[in-house]
């Protein structure tokens, strides 16, 4: 299971941004979810008072980008490789065999919270593509008929 490291409170990471520019946003928000896995009403509002932005700006950004999640990620991260390599091996019929095995669309999270869905560019194991790296696992030359093999490592 992937641990999410809490070490850095909000006002460490922002203070990592004293510009307090507008386009200082993404960055903030990246280094938000990288900390707590994503972004909280709690750390919206924060980054909204420390960055003079509104609140309302801050989701439209957040919404707009699917790299960012708004609620809390499952107990399992699944990342699909999209990256050339994965994409000729067929790693868009693995996302789409993913996504129907969980019930789920790619960034979003089981209703039990076991999984939750993203893809990522290349990984950097292009040779074993296709690729799919779970809790940091790296799952290579995956088949098909291996993805219930595979999720079922992961209670
Ligand atoms: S393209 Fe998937 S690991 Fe490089």
């Amino acid at each position: 299971m992937e641990t999410i490291a809490k070490t850095r409170s909000i006002e460490e990471i922002l203070g990592k941004y004293p510009g307090r520019t507008r386009s200082d946003l993404i960055p903030v928000l990246q280094d938000v979810q990288e900390e707590y896995g994503y972004l909280s009403r709690d750390s919206i509002r924060e980054v909204s008072a420390y960055l003079g932005l509104p609140a309302s700006k801050i989701y439209g950004v957040a919404t707009f980008y699917n790299q960012f999640r708004l609620s809390p990620p499952g107990r399992h991260l699944i990342q699909i490789c999209r990256g050339t390599a994965c994409h000729v091996k067929g790693s868009q019929t693995l996302l789409e065999a993913l996504e129907r095995e969980l019930g789920i669309k790619v960034h979003q999270t089981t209703k039990d919270r076991r999984f939750t869905l993203d893809t990522v560019a290349c990984l950097g194991a292009c040779s074993i593509a296709p690729v799919i790296c779970i809790d940091g696992n790296f799952h290579g030359r995956v088949q098909l008929s291996e993805i219930p093999e595979i999720l079922a490592q992961y209670e």
